[in-house]
């Protein structure tokens, strides 16, 4: 399974990348909103600190505007990802880039009929938004099982994306399921790793270890 963070913080991204466990980012129009300077650069630069897909999202509503935007993305890097919201517009937009060669994430799906459509339309990623369906007492995880039973009966070349994640347990639902990527804000990602028995563990470990030092020095 894929990991993905879902942010656009340089600071965060690099701190992630570091540890070599992140495949990819995502990025929305608000999430590059709360971030200072110019979008496109920060995309760049994201696309030059992981080299995965990358998501960059148009913000036209109409298919040629979606299109336009669309190319313009992609030419940024090649690690450009075009992402589209999940509408009729969206689709005739998805049909065209794919078309193109050009990868599309098909963004704001909260029906397996959505994701149908997409992966039809030749999306290579389909996003899933698990916390908001939860926000709204649905259960989110049920879509993304859904979907990876529907395209598990054919031949799509294209990619689960659960997105919207919100806590650690969404991760390991998506991973048991067979989720191909889960993409995450850096909160939920720093949870993964940690466990307080694992810091007690090894303060144990340390700790006796100098007592053996200690022993060692008394005796030398
Ligand atoms: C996915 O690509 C979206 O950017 C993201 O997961 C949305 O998450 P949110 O519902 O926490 O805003």
């Amino acid at each position: 399974m894929k990991i993905f963070l879902d942010t656009a913080n340089l600071d965060e991204i690099r701190e992630a990348a570091s540890l070599g466990v992140v495949d990819g980012v995502t990025t929305n129009p608000s999430l590059l909103a709360r971030e200072t300077g110019d979008p496109e650069a920060i995309l760049v630069e994201i696309c030059k600190t992981v080299n995965g897909p990358i998501s960059g999202e148009v913000v036209a509503t109409d298919a040629e505007g979606m299109i336009g935007e669309g190319r313009h993305l992609a030419s940024l890097h090649e690690n450009v990802v075009v992402k589209i919201p999940c509408i009729e517009e969206g689709l005739k937009a998805t049909r065209v880039l794919a078309g193109e060669g050009k990868r599309v994430n098909m963004t704001l799906i909260f029906s397996p009929t959505q994701a149908l459509l997409a992966a039809k339309a030749g999306a290579r990623y389909v996003s899933p938004f698990v916390g908001r369906l939860d926000d709204v007492a649905t259960q989110g995880m049920e879509l993304v099982a859904d979907i990876i039973q529907i395209f598990d009966h054919y031949d799509f070349d294209c990619e689960v994306l659960a997105a919207s994640l919100r806590h650690p347990l969404h991760v390991v639902e998506a991973a048991r399921m067979g989720a191909d990527i889960v993409t995450m804000p850096m909160s939920v990602f720093q949870k993964l790793l940690k466990h307080p028995l694992t810091d007690i563990g090894l303060k144990r470990f340390l700790d006796d270890w100098e007592k053996v030092k200690a022993q060692m020095a008394a005796r030398a």
